[in-house]
């Protein structure tokens, strides 16, 4: 049996990067919805259809469990994919709760970095109105950090330029922690930390899915019994070509280099 990561594109790499870690011996299918990107500039309703088109895809694959390893996507369709499928189904959330108890020891403030969907969305509101006592909690969302990532543009002199702009309404100084709550922003961590001070943390939820996935396999006597193999597959169509399984793996490795 596989477990089944799921995102819009490469971004749920950084989930997959960290549930690998911690359970190695598994078989892994990691699937992008390429054919659909960007899923946080398109209405919740089209990106239903999409992810349960997706779903019934990996749902003939014999899975132990599915990982939206996307911020978007789970606030559109997480809790419909729990009823649909009849294995666990985790996905990913903004850091928000952390974040906050973190920043309100300092008195600073939390900016969470999203796309415009999952900004927008009750489930974000949701969290922010339980946990967000002293309004403390600032949105901004950033789709150029999801092309930049799709065409593979991670340089400092590409990335700074378009951070710069976005973040002119914000002065850096005002915040404790930045939540990186869209999977495709990790892999510019160090193009945004250089753009706060040093102190400022900046955060992802995907340590708390690997960990949640490691203790549902645990309970559900399920650990185990893989090789840690990745199949890549885009939108229903394994991958196949060499050049993109080697940027698949060289990002995976990019990641490494990141922690
Ligand atoms: N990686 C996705 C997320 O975590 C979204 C990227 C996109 O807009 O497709 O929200």
């Amino acid at each position: 049996m596989k477990i089944a990561v799921f995102d819009s594109g490469i971004g749920g790499m950084s989930v997959l990067y960290r549930i690998i870690k911690l359970l190695p011996n598994e078989d892994y299918i990691y699937y992008a919805d390429t054919a659909h990107l960007p899923y946080g500039e398109k209405s919740k309703d089209e990106l239903k259809k999409y992810i349960f088109q997706a779903a019934d895809f990996l749902m003939a694959h014999d899975l132990k469990a599915l990982v939206i390893a996307c911020n978007t996507a789970t606030s559109a369709a997480i809790e419909d994919l729990r009823e649909y499928c009849p294995f666990p189904v985790l996905g990913v959330e903004p850091a928000v709760k952390p974040a906050v108890l973190e920043s309100e020891k300092e008195n600073k403030k939390v900016l969470v970095l999203a796309t415009r969907l999952t900004l927008k969305e009750e489930k974000f509101h949701q969290l922010v109105e339980r946990v967000d006592k002293h309004d403390i909690v600032d949105g901004l969302p950033l789709p150029g950090l999801v092309t930049l990532a799709e065409a593979f543009h991670f340089q400092e002199d590409q990335v700074v330029p378009y951070l710069k702009e976005q973040l002119k309404p914000f002065d850096p100084n005002q915040y404790g922690t930045v939540v990186l709550g869209c999977t495709h922003f990790p892999f510019f961590k160090d193009s945004i930390q250089k753009l706060f001070p040093e102190k400022t943390d900046i955060i992802d939820g995907s340590v708390g899915t690997a960990k949640n996935l490691k203790r549902i396999l645990e309970e559900r006597h399920q650990i185990g019994g893989g090789t840690g193999a990745v199949s890549f597959y885009q939108s229903g169509r394994k991958v196949e070509d060499r050049e993109t399984l080697n940027r698949y793996h060289q990002l995976l490795k990019r990641l490494d280099h990141l922690q």
